[in-house]
């Protein structure tokens, strides 16, 4: 029969990938918890709207790529594409606003784009998503990517880069638009289909197309970080202020747009040229006007997503387990019946203790146990009992020892043992 396999761009995770990717999650949740986030877990399925009203409408995200279908309640839902829109929503509707003066949560979890599948993108892929409500000062920004720092140099990732720059206001982008759209209208021979009709529903997304014409062409076009407000201008010089004082390497790069319209000011995006075409692994920014827009009080905003797989791909380091594997290999009826006992004085004590689930001879178990890695066999058989005792087998040098067949000092016995 044929087997059934995974959707496109759906993938099991599993192996050395599943553990880096524990393995960033482990460290990520200390640094968290570090700088005063809480988790929190959100659903994977919202209505639609929740996403057109905060990520914008005329959005590739929105456009394309979300998996939007009616439900069988006649409703359209949407598998969520990113986090931030959830965030909001569950900030918003447990009224975290009344009862926290800042509120700083994450979420871990699985987004959804419908994206052509390639090195690093995926339709099924994770975020570390990590949200600060409530704080308008840079300080913030900056400590964000300080913290993002920390992460990155725990994990051993250093061959990477920080770029920053300020998309400015609704205000500043007004007198931009008109600008950039002259600009454009002297190309319109040369953009793409997409790209015409951007032009007049919002210019600013011309950026995010991936059409090498049309990059041309935005390559040459003005700079919104040269029409920025004197109040945005402000909060970018505060930032780097403070980039400075946290020690930071950034780059400053003033054609860094987001494919989300939420953002404000500040936004920035880690960068690794060993990621090749998808090489942004964190992603984040401002968005002082999302919670007032989603029926919130005027609250700043600020965050950023680690895209798991992608940082998974940057992860050199091996992982070797510092605690010791046992193996209990026994060999006939009344060895068996010590099976039990010797895994629950293990377990009790904390101890890894492999063995195997059906009688086989010594030999075997012994082939068994070196498959698996161990590093100290117990062995236990008739003329074993008859002594009293165990014989512990260290796998790495290749010598044995004798112990007292007692249950509730081999534990203790064992331990002594391997610290000699
Ligand atoms: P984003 O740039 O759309 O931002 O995604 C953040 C990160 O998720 C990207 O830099 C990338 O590492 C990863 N990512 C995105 N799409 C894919 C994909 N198809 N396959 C694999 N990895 C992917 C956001 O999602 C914002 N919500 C981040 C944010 C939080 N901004 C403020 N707060």
């Amino acid at each position: 029969m044929e087997k059934i396999q995974t959707l496109r761009g759906f993938r099991d995770i599993l192996g050395d990938e599943r553990k880096k990717i524990s393995f960033i999650e482990n460290i990520s949740r200390r640094y968290l918890s570090l700088f005063g986030f809480s988790e929190i877990t959100i659903p994977v399925l919202e209505k639609t709207e929740l996403f057109i009203r905060s990520i914008g409408d005329t959005t590739d995200i929105v456009e394309k790529e979300m998996f939007t279908f009616t439900d069988r309640s006649g409703e359209s839902v949407s598998l969520r594409p990113e986090a931030t829109a959830g965030m909001v929503r569950a900030y918003l509707q447990e009224g975290l606003y009344t009862k926290e003066r800042v509120s700083k949560l994450f979420t871990i979890g699985p987004m959804f784009r419908h994206e052509r599948p390639q090195k690093g993108r995926f339709r099924e892929f994770h975020q570390i998503n990590v949200e600060v409500f409530g704080v308008g000062d840079p300080l913030i920004d900056a400590e964000l990517l300080w913290m993002v720092s920390l992460i990155l140099n725990e994990i051993e990732v250093s061959n990477y880069k920080c770029e920053i720059n300020s998309v400015g206001c609704p205000e500043c982008r007004e007198g931009f638009k008109k600008e950039l759209m002259a600009y454009f209208k002297g190309y319109t021979d040369g953009l793409c289909d997409d790209c015409v009709k951007r032009l007049q529903r919002n210019p600013l997304r011309i950026f995010d197309c991936k059409n090498t014409q049309c990059t041309s062409i935005s390559k040459e076009s003005p700079l919104l970080f040269d029409h920025l407000c004197m109040p945005c201008r402000e909060h970018f010089e505060r930032f780097l202020t403070y980039l400075k004082e946290f020690n930071l390497f950034f780059t400053i790069n003033k054609r860094l747009v987001r494919g989300l319209d939420y953002y404000t000011k500040t936004v920035f995006e880690f960068t690794s040229d060993e990621l090749g075409a998808q090489k942004a692994f964190v992603a984040g920014g401002r968005y002082d006007n999302l919670i007032e827009g989603m029926g919130g009080p005027a609250t700043p905003g600020c965050g950023f997503a680690i895209g798991m797989e992608r940082l998974a791909l940057l992860v050199k380091k091996e992982y070797t387990e510092t605690q010791p594997n046992f193996f209990f290999a026994y060999v006939g009826e009344e060895a068996r019946t010590y099976l039990i006992p010797v895994l629950k004085a293990f377990s009790k004590e904390g101890l890894r203790l492999r063995y195997s689930y059906e009688d086989k001879s010594l030999k075997s178990q012994m082939r068994y146990a070196d498959s698996l890695h161990a590093d100290y066999v117990l062995i236990l058989g008739d003329e074993e009992i008859g002594k009293k005792i165990f014989i512990v087998r260290d796998m790495k040098q290749k010598r044995q020892s004798e112990m007292p067949l007692d249950l509730i000092t081999l534990p203790q016995k064992i331990t002594e043992h391997i610290h000699r």
